[in-house]
């Protein structure tokens, strides 16, 4: 494979490991498009939430969240900090980070008509390579041919308390607790569900960044993807 030659790159992982970060970052150095898939999700779980689809304590309409699938639009607005997660003409980054949205998230994901609606848009934004995209299946599904696969892990602790000093400092009032239930729960949902369950690919190279600093896991995954570009 020679330097000039653009790859597909694919982190998948729990909720909360830090994907998303190194993701963006290894993007950003290499000069790759960053696409956050989880946010996909969640844009999709917000659009519910609002129609009154779907509730902290209720399951998901299912037969209207799939009527609402059609009238989405999902973008990326590249900022200078970061992105913004475009639903529909409207900014929602903010709103779809909240705790509100993570409780609600993992059962609208487990929808397979939702996955197969997000999969085929996930496609087409890889279509040309040079692409990074974070989230649970990019590696086993959306991009199984991806030159690079990584699995990120952490333990449950460890993934809830960075979610839950990232909520504090955005003003949110959540306990550590409530967060660490969400982080299980979520995984459990994500593991479990019938379509596209969480799952490390076999030929993804597994890290454990609990007690990595963001320095080191940066460095790592640039490492890995200067020893991939020389195959
Ligand atoms: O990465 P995240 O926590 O923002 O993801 C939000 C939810 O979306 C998560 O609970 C699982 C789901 N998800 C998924 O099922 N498949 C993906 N490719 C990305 C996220």
């Amino acid at each position: 494979m020679s330097s000039e030659k653009k790859i597909t790159i694919a982190v998948d992982g729990y909720s909360s490991s830090g994907k998303s970060t190194m993701a963006k970052q290894l993007a950003k150095t290499i000069g790759y498009r960053y696409i956050d898939s989880g946010a996909m999700y969640r844009a999709v779980t917000l659009a519910a939430m609002r129609a009154g689809l779907v509730g902290k304590d209720s399951d998901p309409d299912i037969d209207r969240v799939i009527d609402l699938l059609p009238t989405l639009s999902i973008d990326f607005e590249i900022t200078p900090t970061g992105q913004n997660t475009i639903l529909n003409g409207e900014n929602v980054e903010h709103e779809i980070r909240s705790l509100e949205v993570s409780s609600c998230v993992s059962p609208i994901a487990a929808i397979p008509a939702v996955r197969h609606a997000l999969v085929r848009m996930q496609r087409s934004m890889g279509d040309s390579k040079g692409i990074v995209m974070d989230g649970r299946d990019i590696g086993t599904v959306v991009f199984p041919d991806a030159e690079m696969k990584v699995f990120c892990d952490a333990s449950a602790e460890k993934r809830a308390f960075r979610r839950f000093e990232e909520l504090k400092a955005k003003g949110a009032d959540v306990s550590y607790e409530e967060v660490l239930e969400n982080v299980k729960t979520r995984d459990h949902i994500d593991e479990t569900r019938d379509e596209s369950p969480l799952r490390c690919a076999s030929d993804a190279i597994r890290l454990d960044n609990s007690d990595m600093t963001f320095e080191e896991q940066n460095n790592w995954l640039l490492n890995l993807y200067n020893s991939k570009i020389k195959e």
